[in-house]
């Protein structure tokens, strides 16, 4: 078994207490590059100064940077192809339909990490929904994360994340080649509102969307966290929202205002009858 940073306990209790996530026994690793990264962006000379400054003011914008540089940004363009067949097939659609009055859609794309997924559902209407262009659509990509947050804004991929997941005849139409990658077009890039958002916050205040992304944030969460963002999520819904989780997430067992609607193979979640 690895030995644990002297201040593993520390910061596993503080990213719990502000991100409700949880840093397993087992992942000092995690602990050791957040604080690397830390270190290396920061300037700081030790990760003993990072400590005493986190410990100093546990409020400061360090220690949100500590606590944030903590999570998983695993992401790609067009993750789970399944998915995105639902979404083209089935909701995307129906959503047209029920907001052909009001000619408006909201999206949220939560921890969304740096980007790809809000960009690959901005690529997805433009590319296969021509009749949303004279309507309100608006994609609001959030994450804790204030440098993915950044990044969201600058909507530029290494050739490698490009690489992972956009198809390269829609690279060639929706992105122009740029120093060090590619970069989004303005029409694409127009639909997506970056903004941070902690989800854990008990001050944080959603408008309601008509469809909402939230994948792979769940399973970093124990079973109390889970049922506080659903019921949080729950009241930013529509009757016709769609709650999208992440492969191995479900709100089954968890919280029974929620049922599942199977399309093919993708799954997705909205609220019970009786909770509208
Ligand atoms: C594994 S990534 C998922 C990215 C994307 N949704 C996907 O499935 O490809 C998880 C993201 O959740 C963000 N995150 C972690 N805790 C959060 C919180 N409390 N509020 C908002 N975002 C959070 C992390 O910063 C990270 O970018």
């Amino acid at each position: 078994m690895s030995e644990k940073p002297p201040y593993f306990e520390y910061v596993r209790k503080l990213v719990k207490e502000q991100a409700h996530l949880e840093i397993g026994e087992q992942s000092a690793h995690v602990v050791d590059s957040g604080l690397a990264h830390i270190l290396r962006v920061h300037g700081y000379n030790s990760v003993k100064e990072v400590m005493d400054s986190v410990k100093e003011d546990p409020a400061s914008t360090l220690t949100m940077h500590v606590v944030e540089s903590m999570t998983t940004k695993e992401t790609s363009f067009f993750r789970d192809s399944h998915v995105w067949e639902g979404l083209r097939t089935q909701v995307v659609p129906e959503l047209i339909e029920k907001r052909q009055a009001t000619r408006r859609l909201s999206v949220l794309s939560a921890a969304a990490a740096s980007g790809q997924e809000a960009f690959s559902l901005a690529v997805l209407l433009r590319e296969h929904f021509p009749q949303l262009a004279n309507w309100n659509v608006r994609i609001v990509a959030s994450d804790i994360s204030r440098e993915m947050v950044a990044r969201i804004r600058e909507a530029t991929y290494s050739a490698l994340e490009i690489a992972r997941g956009m198809p390269e005849h829609l690279r060639d139409t929706y992105f122009k080649k740029v120093e060090g990658g590619y970069r989004v077009i303005d029409s694409v890039k127009e639909l997506v509102r970056a903004q941070r958002m902690n989800l854990a916050s008990p001050n944080l205040f959603l408008p309601k969307f008509d469809l909402i992304l939230m994948r792979n944030l769940l399973i970093y969460f124990d079973m109390t966290s889970k049922r506080k963002l659903l019921s949080r999520i729950r009241s930013s819904m529509h009757p016709w929202t769609s709650l999208v989780l992440g492969a191995s997430e479900t709100t089954v067992n968890i919280d029974h205002a929620f049922e599942p609607t199977q399309h093919g193979s993708f799954r997705c979640f909205s609220l019970c009858e009786e909770n509208l």
